[in-house]
């Protein structure tokens, strides 16, 4: 019987890190940034999240989620602003074909998992709200491209906009009030730039002292510094990043990526008051990556650090040696680096079709 009908779609989405990062909302209601952002996204062979969503007019009660075999709050705004958005485009559909079922009336119960471990420290929300508004238009049959999902998928978590697509992505932070122009784009795909990979340093598993949201509006609300990196210093980076991609010239990617980490903590330095998201084992790795490029005599390694004290370390493959190896023996008997390092691929990531 057609109302027994269990309609079901699953998804998954990749991690991405920024390389020019995003922090700083000029509208938190519709999660808009005070400046663009790029970030290189992750293989879902090693860092994925995979998302079901489910509904049917015999499921009883509200909408559900359970999140790593845990039942999670989904009433939150974020989420039931990225709900919303969706139900209203499957709604629109059903209005204009009635022969489809009306999915947009029943529950939904959405089952989401990572494939790493939460141990890893790393942000799932990038990957989790990516996959999460995918796996219902797929449910939904929204005819949506990747950068239309990622309006949605920016209400849920800013960062999660740029886990719609695969390989180099940008964030254009836009100038619209109502946000329709703040969305990702693809830059190049991952097979531009094949031998991209990404080393990801585990200081500490714990979770951030000051979460992304809160720390970024206290960073816009009173530090001078950070009116000069969205005026000036964002907009240089994100030109020199995407000429960077383009000419495939890691040197100069490797200094952007640096440059742009260390103005985004000097921000948060200066925050007031002020916020330390890197530690002294995060400094070490710094001065870690500072010796493997002078010994190469040129710059083979870029380290990057989010709202924590991880590092990322950027290299490509035919620098594995000198990079990971230095990381490696760095990494015997220092007891700062808790759960030690794995090379990510950040070259093989395959898209699912939008729909
Ligand atoms: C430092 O995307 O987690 O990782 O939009 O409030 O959910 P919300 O913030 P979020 O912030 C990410 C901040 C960052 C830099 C980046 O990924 O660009």
């Amino acid at each position: 019987m057609a109302t027994e009908t269990i309609y079901k779609a699953s998804t998954t989405a990749p991690v991405n890190i920024a390389v020019v990062k995003y922090w700083g909302k000029r509208d938190p209601k519709l999660n808009l940034p005070t400046n663009s952002s790029l970030s290189v996204t992750l293989s879902q062979a090693d860092l994925r999240t995979l998302t079901t969503a489910t509904c049917s007019a015999t499921y009883q009660g509200e909408d559900s989620l359970i999140l790593n075999d845990e039942p999670s709050d989904i009433k939150g705004a974020r989420t039931q602003a990225c709900l919303r958005e969706l139900r209203a485009r499957r709604a629109a559909l059903e209005a204009e074909n009635s022969s489809l079922p009306k999915l947009s009336t029943m529950p939904l119960r959405i089952v989401s998992e990572n494939n790493f471990p939460t141990a890893a420290g790393l942000a799932s929300s990038a990957a989790g709200f990516a996959a999460l508004v995918r796996a219902i238009a797929n449910l939904y049959e929204l005819p949506s491209s990747p950068t239309e999902l990622s309006l949605i998928a920016r209400q849920g978590s800013g960062s999660a906009c740029r886990s719609l697509f695969g390989g180099y992505v940008a964030w254009r932070g836009g100038e619209q009030a109502d946000g329709l122009d703040s969305k990702a784009v693809e830059v190049a795909p991952a097979s531009h730039w094949p031998n991209m990979r990404a080393l990801i340093l585990v200081v500490s598993a714990a979770k951030k002292g000051v979460s992304s949201t809160s720390g970024m509006q206290q960073t816009v609300a009173t530090s001078d510094l950070f009116q000069g990196r969205i005026a000036t210093v964002v907009p240089a980076h994100m030109d020199k990043m995407e000429a960077a991609i383009r000419d495939r010239d890691f040197p100069a990617f490797a200094e952007v990526t640096m440059k742009d980490s260390n103005s985004f903590h000097a921000c948060c330095m200066d925050t007031y008051p002020p916020i330390y998201y890197m530690n002294d084992v995060s400094r070490a790795a710094v001065r870690a990556v500072e010796a493997i490029n002078a010994a190469a005599g040129k710059t083979i390694a870029a380290y990057t650090f989010d709202a924590g004290p991880n590092a990322v370390i950027y290299y490509l493959e035919e620098n594995s040696g000198p990079v990971v190896g230095t990381f490696y023996s760095l990494l015997q008997g220092t007891d700062g680096w808790k759960d030690g390092a794995k090379s990510y691929d950040s070259a093989a990531v395959k898209l699912d079709e939008a729909t």
